[in-house]
C-alpha cells in the first residue's frame, strides 16, 4: 500500500464519525484532501462544513459542499484534520501546510477531535517535524528571539504568508518533554499568534492508515 493510498483509507473511515444532517469541522492538508472528496460521496447527508484554510474551503465548494462562518455556527460535533506528529497522548505538532491558527480555534470549538494520518506520524515524543509558529510579521526579530532563548533553532518559512495575513517561524531542536508547558510557554510570547503544539486540545480519537489497514487510537 502506497502512502496515498494509506491516507484514502484513513479519509474513508472518517466518515464513519460524521454525523447526518450536521455542520462538521473540517482541517487542511494533503489527507484531508482526500477527506473532502470521501465527504462529496455524502453531501446529501450533510448540512455543511466550516473550513480551516482558503485551499480546503476552494476545494469543498467544487464539490458542492456548502461552507459556512464559523461565527454562524453553535455546535460543531466533530473536527476532522491531519497531523504532522501525534503521540501517545494524542497531543500533535500541526501547521506543517500553515493552517494551524484556524486549525487550533476550529478544534476547540468542536466537539470531538478525530485526527486522520498514515502510521510515518505516530512518535513516541513529538518534536522530530519543525514546529510551526504563526506570528504577527513586526514580531518577527522579538519571538526569533524569545524562541532561541527556549532552545530552539527558528527558521521563517521562505515566501509563505498565512490565510491571516502573517508569517510562520519552523522551529528545529526544540526538546518537547512537556508539550502542554511548551504550548503555553509559547503562546505567552508578544507577537505570536498561534503555536502548532495541540497538546491543551489534543486528539480524541486517530484513525491510523497503516499495512494492515485502519487502526484506531483513542485518547482520554
Ligand atoms: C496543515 C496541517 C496538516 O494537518 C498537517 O500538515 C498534515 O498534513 P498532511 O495530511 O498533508 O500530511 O496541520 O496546517
Amino acid at each position: 500500500m502506497t502512502q496515498d493510498e494509506r491516507k484514502q483509507a484513513v479519509a474513508q473511515a472518517a466518515l464513519r464519525h460524521v454525523p447526518q444532517g450536521e455542520i462538521i469541522g473540517v482541517g487542511t492538508g494533503s489527507t484531508v484532501n482526500f477527506f473532502i472528496d470521501a465527504l462529496a460521496t455524502m453531501k446529501h447527508d450533510l448540512a455543511g462544513a466550516v473550513s480551516s484554510s482558503e485551499r480546503s474551503t476552494e476545494r469543498l465548494k467544487a464539490h458542492g459542499i456548502p461552507v459556512f462562518d464559523l461565527n454562524a455556527v453553535e455546535r460543531l460535533p466533530v473536527y476532522v484534520d491531519g497531523a504532522d506528529e501525534i503521540d501517545p497522548s494524542g497531543a500533535m505538532i500541526k501547521g506543517g501546510g500553515g493552517a494551524l491558527t484556524r486549525e487550533k480555534i476550529i478544534a476547540e470549538v468542536a466537539d470531538r477531535f478525530v485526527c486522520i494520518v498514515d502510521a510515518s506520524k505516530l512518535v513516541s515524543v513529538l518534536g522530530a517535524f519543525p514546529l510551526p509558529v504563526e506570528v504577527v510579521p513586526m514580531a518577527r526579530e522579538l519571538v526569533l528571539r524569545r524562541l532561541r532563548a527556549l532552545g530552539g533553532e527558528p527558521r521563517q518559512r521562505e515566501g509563505y504568508i498565512t490565510d491571516n495575513g502573517n508569517i510562520i517561524l519552523d522551529v528545529l531542536d526544540l526538546a518537547m518533554p512537556n508539550p502542554r508547558e511548551l504550548e503555553s510557554s509559547i503562546n505567552q510570547i508578544p507577537g505570536v499568534v498561534t503555536v502548532g503544539l495541540f497538546a491543551h486540545r489534543g486528539a480524541d480519537l486517530a484513525l491510523v492508515g497503516t499495512a494492515t489497514g485502519v487502526q484506531e487510537c483513542t485518547y482520554p
